[in-house]
């Protein structure tokens, strides 16, 4: 089929470089100079296990020039949905793609589907994309068709999971909306639910929101153990036997972070408040998470005084496997340390560089000199710090890097 990806970021490159690998014809459109010539170069602008070598065995197109929707059959919306101070999701870039779509489809005679991928607030599809795209005198339904269909991929593992997707959510404006993109997705092997608009937006969030509240319940237990002398891990092992709790996600540590889980949840938070809800367990789940971060620095103050003290970090990415750095745990971490008087040296194997944007006043160096620190905290769990030597060191783990336990001092954030 004939395809095209609105915003070429994890979400749109890794699902437009896929359908490409599945024999249909994709085009980019994205708006960023750089993202858009690294692209047609065939160099993955971020970087995601295996999407290198994928991009460079495709044949893709990328462009600003929304023009090229005219010729497609199936439209992604895959921009950005960041959120506000408020938490509540900005849909400006959802918006201006809408109205761009809406100008093309002014001038374009046959049938095709807009697709949101993007993550957005339960009734955004109808209530917003679909009157702006109906600003183009083209009727939903009739025109045009609208599908909703979230994205669940793990960054860093995001190939593989679009590839092999536990199910697949359609939520769809009509039947002739989700016939075509379900035709997209026949050859994958998962099930397809075929939904209502909204229910497809509130199950993204919704799974999102359990996943959040999965790990920071498991934190809790794990600040409870810690005081109480009990491996946490241990627990988990023995719960996760349970088939109604799962073993997965049940790590203790330092919280979460990255771009999806704390500004879904919040997004949901919001949207409940709006509407005259409040959401208790949902608010816990978010204020253990941002307390977490800061066990860290306290349970470091028990050892040395962090005034004028040498603090290494190891790890940057909000996890492993990616350069990604939003919301990462290592940001809350950074600042707390600034604001206690603390220098910072921090080393991680793919993310220094987005880091940096961050954070220009911190050194970035390799691993030998964050273990010359004063003292060293484990802050994302990089196979590569599982074999470093912390003989002698002071170290404070947030995600039970089992080698680290050798350390002169170890002090384990849950356990
Ligand atoms: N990153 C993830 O793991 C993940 C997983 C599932 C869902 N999501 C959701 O998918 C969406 C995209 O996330 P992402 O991480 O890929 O974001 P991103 O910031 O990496 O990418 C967004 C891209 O959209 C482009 N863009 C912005 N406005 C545009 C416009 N008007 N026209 C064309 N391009 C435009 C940006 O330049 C950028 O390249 C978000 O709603 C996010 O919540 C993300």
């Amino acid at each position: 089929m004939r395809i095209s990806v609105i915003g070429a970021g994890y979400v749109g490159l890794v699902t437009g470089v896929c359908f490409a690998k599945l024999g249909n014809e994709v085009t980019f459109i994205d708006i960023d100079a750089e993202r858009i010539e690294a692209i047609n170069n065939k160099s993955s602008p971020i970087y995601e296990e295996g999407l290198d070598k994928l991009l460079k065995s495709v044949r893709i197109k990328a462009c600003f020039d929304f023009q090229e929707v005219l010729n497609s059959e199936i439209i992604f919306i895959c921009v950005g949905t960041p959120s506000n101070e408020d938490k509540f999701i900005l849909l400006d870039q959802i918006e201006k793609a809408a109205k761009e779509i809406g100008q093309m489809l002014e001038r374009r005679e046959e049938y095709c589907v807009i697709c949101v991928k993007s993550t957005v607030a339960p009734g955004t599809t109808e209530e917003l994309v679909i009157p702006i795209l109906e600003k183009s005198g083209r009727k939903a339904g009739t025109d045009f068709g609208v599908c909703m269909s979230p994205e669940f991929l793990r960054e860093g593992k995001a190939v593989y999971d679009f590839m092999n997707p536990a199910r697949i959510i359609i939520g769809e404006y009509d039947k002739r909306s989700g016939d075509i993109l379900s035709k997209l997705y026949r050859s994958f092997n998962a099930p397809i639910m075929r939904t209502h608009l909204k229910i497809a937006e509130m199950t993204k969030l919704a799974s999102n929101a359990f996943l959040a509240t999965k790990i920071s319940f498991m934190n809790e237990i794990g600040n409870i153990c810690k005081k109480l002398g009990i491996d946490v891990y241990e627990v988990a092992k023995g719960m996760g036997f349970d088939d109604r709790i799962g073993s997965k996600f049940l790590n203790a540590g330092v919280g979460f972070g990255g771009s999806c889980l704390p500004k879904d949840l919040g997004g949901l938070i919001s949207k409940s408040r709006q509407i005259g809800y409040e959401p208790n367990l949902l608010q816990e789940v978010l204020n253990l998470n941002d307390e977490q971060a800061l066990r860290l620095i306290e349970l470091l103050k028990k050892h040395i005084s962090l005034k004028d003290a040498t603090v290494g970090i190891l790890g940057l990415a909000f996890k492993p496997e990616t350069d990604d750095v939003r919301d990462s745990r290592a940001i809350k971490i950074v600042q707390a340390l600034l604001q206690e008087g603390a220098k910072v040296k921090a080393y991680d194997p793919m993310a220094m560089k987005n880091f940096k944007k961050l954070f220009p006043q911190i050194e970035y160096v390799t691993t030998d000199k964050v273990l010359n620190s004063d003292a060293i905290f484990i802050v994302t769990e990089w196979q590569e710090f599982s074999e470093l030597d912390y003989t002698g060191k002071v170290v404070v783990d947030g995600r039970r890097i089992e080698k680290a336990r050798g350390a002169r001092i170890y002090e384990g954030i849950c356990w």
